[in-house]
């Protein structure tokens, strides 16, 4: 199952010109996801068609459909006199222009996203009646958003933050609303604070900086103040912070839900999202640097991998957890602060969500898509979860506040796929047109109508749980226990990972200045781990906190990245090579690597073809001035001959010291050995040499499948 993209795949990267030249290269330019045939032809995108327009080949019209003559000038007493009152078309145009912006989300508002399909893979009727899990093979589509969490709609992807994933699944019933985040457990325990929580991570109270970072003093001291935010920061301190790809984000719904079924039993359920390639990070040098290099660099990934038929996969996981079994555990599963480990209530997996159409058009389909955990449909409820509670009436207000208009739900990217009637009329941008007299029930002029369905006949009922309780405003005791699940995730990570938490920690407080938050945090952090506390204290000039951690030696394989499946499938190659080179070696190569699935990105100094020993050309697709060594997972050095032969080499001899620092693979082909020495370098290990090795491409497609050789230094 896992390679299925493998085999489906075309070989689109090479093809033959004529008799002589062999071009590698993808025309992405020239040929996206919207200029070919709709490759997911569902109920939605049926619905989503009649809204697509092109402009292409048709008159410019003013918006009331008058065709203009002139576009270019505004209307003036004499080319050089002042401008006239009376030009409603500079007005027209103007007016929209400065309006073209709507208040970006209060969090999440940089994210992108795409529309695919979700497949059922077995019936869940013994726990659920959503009629999407009822069966095998039925099919539901779906649109999907990830964002980040801290930074503004333009700041950059690669931002260590908790990334997050909307899913709306258009169901025969009405739409239904997965939100996750990439780490199992949330920063809060109360809906009361996120606002807390988000002024301290955001920096919006005064000067505005930094942007896209917690790097900074008042979210430190909001940690150290708020000990129950300690896991989640520690989870988004580690490499799951600072991830690969959206196509390799797990994420966990966090909040406790309910699944319902006929019989009306409820059962406890968290979500998760599994993806088919594994999950992958950049180190948190990398993720810096691409920042600034590509500071679209998810969004890119997403796009060109849809775009040549790479579709991301993810599985749907659900577990489950009878109402008898709520107080089984050491923790609360009520608690959105603490994970639920597989290993003691197992994910069963239900279904696989398979992204497989971009968007057109990122405003209409990205920026006014809203999703929202209370909408649900029959067979899914809600957990007095006090999070998902708090969330049930946020995502509405903030809506109608941010798309400015309680009429959001007919907008195209959010319309139910099935019919719905209810008895609003008006509220700004009104799109329907609805002809009835009658909105209010009960009515007899229109026969009570629309009607009301009852719950056997699909009609939604919540689940009928029994509640009592003096009120308070109060937390429960058994959410207390802060340090006891974050030191089992400590406990479960790899050696590297480890390192790579150290390092997310030391740079994110050495931003801190005050030397008291500093303190009060590693005083913190020893709870977790002593010595990752005493490392960071040292790291950051603090004093060496007093104490050590909790007894908890606890720990679960399946919160350690180091457990995840590897491709090499979908991993980008940067080829560096100049005129010259072997044409047969290197074309064997790289039809090898394509029909791998690898993406193969080539950089030379220009972006004119390098010409081969034979003539064979090759198209170049970056230069080495464009392109950098942090963008590609593995290079493949082919060398050759460059205008300046010294700029040239030195380029190429930059790009391996990066490639070989950050541990990916490098292939070094006949021509290239000459500008790698083996004797510079202390570990060989995913270095792999074409020179005598006609194993050469499956040696070195092993060492991207390997992704990362940390014995180097
Ligand atoms: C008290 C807790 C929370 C509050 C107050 C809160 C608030 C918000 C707000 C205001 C938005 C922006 C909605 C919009 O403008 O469309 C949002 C979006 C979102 N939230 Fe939450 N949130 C909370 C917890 C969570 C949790 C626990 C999850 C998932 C596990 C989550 C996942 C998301 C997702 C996926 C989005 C959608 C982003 C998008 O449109 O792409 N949030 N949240």
């Amino acid at each position: 199952m896992f390679l299925f993209f493998v085999l489906k795949y075309e070989n689109r990267h090479i093809y033959k010109s004529g008799n002589e030249y062999v071009w590698v290269g993808d025309s992405m330019d020239e040929k996206t996801s919207r200029d070919q045939k709709p490759v997911s032809d569902n109920i939605k995108q049926r619905q989503l068609d009649q809204f697509r327009i092109s402009n292409k080949g048709k008159p410019l019209t003013t918006k009331p459909g008058v065709k203009v003559s002139n576009d270019s000038e505004i209307l003036k007493a004499g080319v050089r006199g002042p401008s006239l009152i009376e030009d409603y078309y500079y007005f027209e145009k103007m007016s929209h222009f400065v309006r073209e912006e709507i208040p970006e989300r209060i969090v999440h508002a940089r994210g992108y996203g795409a529309h695919g399909e979700f497949v059922c893979y077995q019936s869940m009727r013994h726990v659920t009646k959503a009629c999407f899990l009822s069966e095998p093979g039925k099919k539901t589509p779906v649109s999907v958003r990830f964002s980040t969490v801290q930074g503004p709609r333009g700041s950059y992807d690669t931002a260590r933050d908790l990334r997050c994933k909307g899913a709306k699944f258009y169901t025969e019933e009405g739409n239904y609303d997965l939100t996750t985040i990439a780490m199992p457990v949330l920063i809060v325990q109360d809906p009361m604070k996120f606002p807390d929580v988000i002024h301290a991570y955001q920096n919006k109270q005064d000067e505005g900086l930094p942007t896209a970072t917690g790097a900074h003093d008042r979210f430190w001291d909001y940690i150290a103040n708020n000990p129950e935010s300690l896991h989640m920061v520690t989870w988004v301190m580690s490499p799951r912070g600072i991830l690969r790809s959206y196509r390799m984000m797990e994420s966990w719904s966090i909040n406790t839900y309910l699944f319902v079924n006929e019989k009306g039993v409820a059962t406890f359920v968290r979500f998760v999202w599994k993806p088919v390639l594994g999950v992958h990070s950049l180190l948190q040098d990398e993720a810096i640097k691409i920042g600034g290099l590509d500071p679209d660099f998810h969004r890119r990934d997403l796009r060109e991998a849809i775009d040549r038929g790479y579709y991301p996969e993810y599985e749907l996981g659900v577990q489950l957890l009878p109402m008898e079994d709520e107080f089984k555990y050491d923790f609360d599963i009520l608690d959105p602060a603490k994970f639920w480990p597989e290993e003691l209530i197992p994910v069963h997996i239900v279904g696989k969500l398979t992204l497989n159409r971009n968007v057109d058009n990122e405003f209409a389909e990205m920026e006014q898509i809203a999703f929202n955990p209370a909408n649900v449909v029959p067979g899914i409820d809600f957990s007095n979860d006090p999070v998902l509670q708090g969330r049930l009436i946020v995502y509405r207000d903030t809506q109608q506040h941010r798309l400015g208009s309680p009429n959001y739900d007919d907008l195209p990217i959010n319309r139910p796929i099935c019919p719905f009637h209810n008895n609003t009329r008006r509220g700004f941008m009104r799109y329907r047109i609805d002809v009835d007299q009658v909105n209010y029930r009960n009515n007899s002029l229109a026969n009570n109508t629309p009607y009301t369905t009852p719950p056997e006949q699909g009609g939604y009922a919540s689940y009928p749980k029994r509640v009592s309780g003096h009120v308070i405003r109060g937390r429960s005791e058994s959410f207390n226990d802060f340090f006891s699940q974050t030191r089992i995730f400590w406990n479960s990570l790899s050696p590297i990972e480890k390192q790579h938490t150290i390092e997310g920690f030391s740079y994110q407080l050495g931003k801190v200045k005050s030397r008291s938050v500093r303190q009060q945090n590693v005083n913190l952090l020893v709870n977790v781990d002593r010595d990752l506390a005493h490392i960071v204290a040292k790291n950051i000039g603090v004093d060496p906190p007093k104490g050590t951690h909790v007894d908890v030696s606890t720990q679960y394989p399946s919160l350690s990245q180091e457990n995840s499946p590897k491709y090499a499938a979908t991993q980008k190659v940067g080829v560096l090579i100049g005129n010259g080179f072997d044409s047969q070696e290197v074309v064997n190569v790289l039809k090898f690597l394509d029909q791998n699935g690898v993406f193969i990105t080539v950089i030379g100094e220009n972006l004119n073809p390098v010409v081969g020993s034979d003539g064979t050309k090759i198209k170049v697709d970056e230069t080495f001035l464009t392109s950098s060594p942090y963008l590609v997972d593995s290079i493949y050095v082919v060398g050759g001959k460059g205008t300046n032969q010294a700029k040239f080499n030195q380029d190429i001899a930059y790009y391996i010291r990066v490639a070989y620092e950050h541990y990916k693979p490098i292939g070094i082909a006949t021509t290239g050995q000459q500008l790698f020495t083996p004797s510079q370098h202390n570990n060989l290990a995913g270095v792999v040499f074409a020179q005598n090795n006609p194993n050469f491409g499956r040696d070195f497609v092993a060492a991207i499948t390997q992704m990362r050789f940390w014995n180097r230094t």
